[in-house]
């Protein structure tokens, strides 16, 4: 009897460590004004035919400079202190983690001037955590998530099921992205994007960083089109002719629209963001997403990396798309993440791209 309820305890014991924890998460949707070039410099290259027209504000363009929204992380419900992210994340939104069999309780408080939801991809919910608008013919409760109205909270529960779990073949944790869906083309040029991490049980320490690699981050690659933001009218405003840039943007002016399409990686263009901190023999895991627009090529100089555990020298983002990219840092130096695809490297895109940098601290100091 004794040895019964030790080995029950004992079991238990073994079984709340391992297995499904509750894990919270407080996020808030807050608009700020973005800087996608804040060295107003191109980088990269010393040709800036392309560049000064994305990054310099003219009287019939905007520049570099958008309102957007930013998904931000607090530690509790009082959402009072925020966990601010690394420089490098840029604009993209906390990374949300998990365990097979855990479930998510995602705080959402939206601070923002207009309706936002949570919409995960690869979890399971029920209708009232699906945080998408749509007649789905529901109603009541299972219709809140939807859209959260300005200065309302709504909490969404997501399960991390066997069924959405990584399988053997996968390596141990697997990304999918999350967003809202009031019309999540607009809701995501806004700025409103985050990656939700799925992994394998005992892969997490307790502070959510992974017990397998030493580096985790994020590369979204879009083109983001901010003349499709919600905010775009507030973003007009920054133009030194405001009312010129008003009515290029009435009339759907091809050369404005071009020009507010920022090539971005997690919302820096031309080499502007920050440096991804790396020591050599690291072993770095990129959870990389593509969403709305365009094809992008995933290319790094100077670094080897594998995908779905198979060598490999390039990757494809199409929309919606969400994979982890592994790297062991050999080779020290400053090397750049580029997009490959002809196309926009042949039509100059190619620099709007914002370079990456594997930065070897060993190579800095002995320079
Ligand atoms: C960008 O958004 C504007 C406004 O919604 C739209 O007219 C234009 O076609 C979009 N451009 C691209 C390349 O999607």
């Amino acid at each position: 009897m004794v040895s019964s309820v030790l080995q029950w305890s004992i079991f238990m014991s073994i079984f709340s460590s391992i297995c499904c924890l509750r894990r919270d998460y407080f996020i808030t949707a807050e608009e700020h004004w973005w800087d996608y070039a804040p060295s107003k410099q191109n980088l990269i290259t010393n040709d800036r035919t392309i560049s000064d027209r994305l990054i310099q504000t003219t009287e019939y363009r905007i520049g570099s400079v958008y309102k957007k929204v930013k998904l931000k992380q607090f530690t509790d419900g009082s959402f009072r202190r925020e966990i601010k992210p690394a420089p490098w994340m840029g604009y993209v939104g906390p990374t949300i983690k998990g365990e097979t069999g855990d479930v998510l309780y995602v705080h959402f408080r939206n601070l923002a001037s207009r309706p936002y939801g949570l919409h995960p991809h690869g979890v399971q919910y029920f209708k009232d955590s699906e945080g998408s608008l749509y007649m789905d013919g529901t109603s009541g409760r299972d219709k809140l998530d939807d859209t959260v109205p300005p200065g309302y909270t709504y909490t969404y529960r997501w399960s991390m099921l066997n069924t959405f779990a990584p399988t053997k073949d996968d390596e141990n944790c697997v990304p999918v992205g999350y967003h809202p869906h009031v019309r999540s083309t607009k809701d995501i040029d806004t700025g409103v994007v985050g990656i939700l991490l799925i992994c394998k049980p005992g892969t997490l320490n307790p502070d959510n960083s992974r017990k397998d690699v030493d580096r985790e981050f994020v590369l979204y690659a879009d083109t983001v089109n901010e003349t499709n933001s919600w905010l775009i009218d507030q973003s007009l405003n920054l133009c030194l002719n405001p009312q010129r840039c008003r009515q290029l943007f009435n009339q759907k002016n091809e050369a404005f629209i071009t020009d507010t399409l920022m090539y971005s990686i997690n919302g820096y263009i031309y080499g502007n963001l920050p440096d991804f901190p790396v020591y050599e023999g690291e072993k770095v895991a990129f959870y990389a997403m593509g969403l709305n627009l365009g094809l992008h090529v995933f290319g790094v100089q100077g670094q080897s990396f594998t995908f779905k555990r198979k060598r490999t020298h390039a990757v494809v983002f199409g929309i919606a798309w969400f994979q982890g990219l592994y790297m062991t840092t050999r080779n020290p130096g400053r090397w750049m993440i580029f997009c490959k695809v002809n196309y926009h490297f042949n039509r100059e895109l190619y620099y709007r791209l914002s370079g990456m940098n594997t930065h070897c601290y060993s190579y800095c100091y002995n320079n």
